[in-house]
């Protein structure tokens, strides 16, 4: 039986997800990276992990495909054995999407999009999964700032996460006698590919969100990495049905 914890990231082919599993991994963690595409930049997480000593399997997800969660869960659990393990120890919720766009500029498939993929798909995973999580298991579901400031053309976006993190305090209730801990952390505005790669590439919204930080820049997504991998950690498992913000102070 491994004694390595084990951690499941969704959406780990890229930005917040891969820089989780690497920070997961730094700490010990075994993890067991998702995505839904070729394959080829869940192969650069892989390398990344394996560069700082850490394990990894991948497994293909495609979050809003609720029907592919029971035979998920069944992959899963065959890799679990491969290494030794019948549990999860830590579920992490990282794959979403954001269609952005004001009131009268949104289509109804658009809106589909984000809910099937933020809501329905992080709730039915939880569903799938919650079976395999360990007594004293994480369950950490990424949000976003944008449920506490307002930014014009997110509504829908933002009321995904919304719903989100209501869900994630629920859910620590129902769970809690199970000693699984349930948790939605916020990032900030943070330089990965998201929406089209503007807090990355474009200089001026960069600037302007610098501007209304504290810390005076954007996130790196190294930071978000940290800052979950140490949500899970023991230190902090005192912790649950909060939403923790992780923004550098972003618009406060
Ligand atoms: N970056 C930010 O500023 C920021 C701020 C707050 C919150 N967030 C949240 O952080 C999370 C990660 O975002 P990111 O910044 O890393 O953005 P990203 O680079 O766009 O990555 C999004 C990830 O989600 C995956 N994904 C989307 N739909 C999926 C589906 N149906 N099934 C499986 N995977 C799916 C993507 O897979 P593909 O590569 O196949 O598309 C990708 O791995 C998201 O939940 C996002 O809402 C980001």
């Amino acid at each position: 039986m491994t004694t390595s914890r084990i951690a499941l990231v969704t959406g780990a082919n890229r930005g917040l997800g891969r820089s989780t599993a690497v920070a997961l991994a730094r700490r010990g963690v075994y993890v067991v990276v998702t995505h839904r595409g070729d394959g080829a930049g869940v192969e650069e997480t892989v390398k990344q992990v394996e560069a700082v000593g850490g394990r990894a399997a991948v497994l293909r997800l495609d979050i809003s495909d609720v029907s592919s969660f029971a035979p998920f869960a069944a992959q899963l659990r065959r890799q679990l054995e491969h290494w030794n393990a019948s549990r999860l120890d830590v579920l992490v919720n990282n794959a979403g999407v954001g269609i952005f766009g004001p009131l009268e500029g949104v289509a109804t498939e658009d809106f589909d999009t984000v809910m099937d993929t933020n809501v329905r798909g992080t709730f039915f995973l939880i569903q799938a999964l919650v079976p395999l999580l360990a007594q004293g298991g994480r369950v950490l579901n990424v949000s976003t700032s944008l449920t506490r400031h307002t930014s014009p053309a997110t509504s829908v976006y933002s009321a995904s996460k919304a719903a989100v993190e209501a869900l994630s305090r629920t859910l620590a209730a129902e769970l809690g006698p199970r000693g699984i801990r349930v948790n939605s952390i916020a990032p900030g505005p943070t330089a990965t590919d998201f929406n089209g790669g503007a807090m990355r590439d474009d200089a001026e919204m960069r600037q302007g969100l610098a501007g209304r930080t504290a810390l005076g820049r954007v996130g790196e997504p190294e930071e978000i990495g940290d800052a979950i991998a140490t949500l899970a950690s023991e230190g902090l498992r005192w912790v649950t049905a909060e939403r923790i913000e992780v923004s550098g102070g972003a618009l406060l």
